[in-house]
């Protein structure tokens, strides 16, 4: 019988790790018989001496299979998510699960919260009042059956040793590694079990990823780690050195998301979101699914069904749409003439952060109604003294700080980004 010790010696000594040797592992992490010590020295020993790709599967396999696996049986439609390394303004998972369903594509959609400067997905839904994330599973399958499309958060039965591993690694130094953040990934998103993902991988100051090189890679690892778990796959690696979008801030980005919908939303965050489920549909072998995406926002069925499913989920729109605004609210003009670049999507991030938006530790409140709008998406020529954006904050000084640090971020008369850097296949 394999000894945990063994496989801690192996990997400490740079060699391979069989399946069978991951399964033991994954499975004493979800059952507790691997110990909290043994669990860190295995994260710090793949950290320095890698996993390589059969390992990285075999851990994610054994992952996923630590927990429930969704099973969908004779679900009629193709079934697909996105997963995003996360970003400042990132408000695409809104919009895409309604826009996907709405042409044909379900979408079972298990989503985190803000993680340190980014926003995250639940929290957003959060803010429209009455909006239930904690469905169980059979609830969560029914209303994929019923509607096309749900979201939920993560339940404890979903990959258990994923939970164990994810609290350490922040712990033990050990979160930036390439095959430890695709198992960590991957083992929930396989246990949803559809049968497409699409990765939006950002690259840039506010992202997990800084560089292209960094972000290539993680972008090609999910890809084929996907693939060879047998999922259909592709990857956008793209910008995250400014906020996508006009808004960040929860709020405010729910807002987006229905301009979006209603077709009205900004050019930016309209278009990757519509690419994102372009990638879906061209798996899902559905021709021209960037028109008919196209369509769906200009006609009303992708709204449609983000109304139907924020109902079935005990949300309620006209309250958010009641809602009132945050107690301050500041402008911020431009100090000049000239081709304005925006703010460092990091600055805003962290700044929205610290307005109460999102969480220095994991039992923060958030504050919904805080954050930055602009009234001009970055990249565009601005006059002397035109207003670029507000600040919604819950007191003055807050708004002042906020709008001191967001301003000094502002770049002038560079070339910016691309939205999409690359598709990885
Ligand atoms: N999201 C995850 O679920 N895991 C990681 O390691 C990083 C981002």
């Amino acid at each position: 019988m394999v000894l945990i010790t063994d496989i801690l010696k192996a990997k400490r000594d740079s060699l391979s790790l069989s399946s069978d040797d991951l399964y033991k592992f994954a499975t004493g992490i979800a059952d507790g018989t691997v110990t909290s010590y043994q669990a860190s020295a295995f994260l710090m020993a793949s950290y320095i001496n890698g996993l390589d790709s059969e390992e990285t599967l075999a851990l994610t396999m054994a992952m996923r299979d630590s927990g429930t696996i969704v099973q969908w049986d004779d679900h009629p439609r193709p079934l697909a998510d996105k997963h995003s390394t996360g970003g400042v303004g990132d408000k695409m998972s809104l919009v895409l699960a309604p826009l996907a369903a709405s042409i044909g594509i379900s979408i079972p959609m298990i989503s985190g919260r803000g993680l340190g400067h980014t926003g995250g997905t639940l929290d957003k839904l959060e803010s429209i009042p009455g909006f239930n994330v904690n469905l169980s599973l059979e609830d969560f399958r029914k209303q994929v059956f019923d509607l096309g499309v749900c979201m939920i958060g993560q339940t404890k039965q979903l990959a258990p040793a994923d939970r164990v591993l994810y609290s350490l690694r922040d712990a033990t130094s050990t979160v930036t590694s390439i095959p430890l953040i695709c198992a960590s990934i991957l083992s929930k998103k396989l246990a949803e079990n559809p049968d497409i993902l699409v990765f939006d991988v950002k690259c840039g100051t506010g992202a997990f990823m800084q560089n292209r090189k960094d972000a290539e890679e993680l972008a090609q690892t999910l890809v084929q780690i996907s693939k060879l778990s047998g999922k259909k796959a592709s990857a956008l690696v793209t910008s995250m050195n400014k906020p996508i979008g006009l808004c960040s801030g929860n709020t405010l980005e729910v807002q987006e998301s229905l301009d979006i919908l209603n077709n009205k939303g900004p050019a930016d965050s309209t278009e990757l979101t519509v690419e994102l489920v372009a990638e879906m549909a061209m798996h899902a072998g559905i021709e021209n699914g960037r028109e008919l995406c196209l369509e769906n926002l200009a006609n009303g069925k992708a709204m449609d069904l983000f109304a139907k499913m924020v109902e079935a989920q005990g949300g309620d729109l006209e309250a958010f749409e009641a809602l009132s605004l945050a107690p301050v609210t500041l402008d911020v003009r431009a100090a000049r003439t000239g081709y304005w670049c925006g703010p460092d999507a990091l600055v805003v991030g962290k700044a929205v952060r610290k307005l109460g938006g999102g969480r220095y530790r994991v039992e923060d409140e958030v504050n919904p109604l805080v954050g930055w709008e602009q009234e001009v998406l970055c990249g565009s020529p601005v006059e002397d003294g035109q207003i670029l954006g507000r600040v919604h904050a819950a007191d003055r000084e807050s708004a002042e700080e906020a709008t001191r640090t967001i301003s000094e971020s502002f770049t002038w008369d560079s070339p910016s980004d691309p939205l999409i850097f690359e598709e990885i296949r």
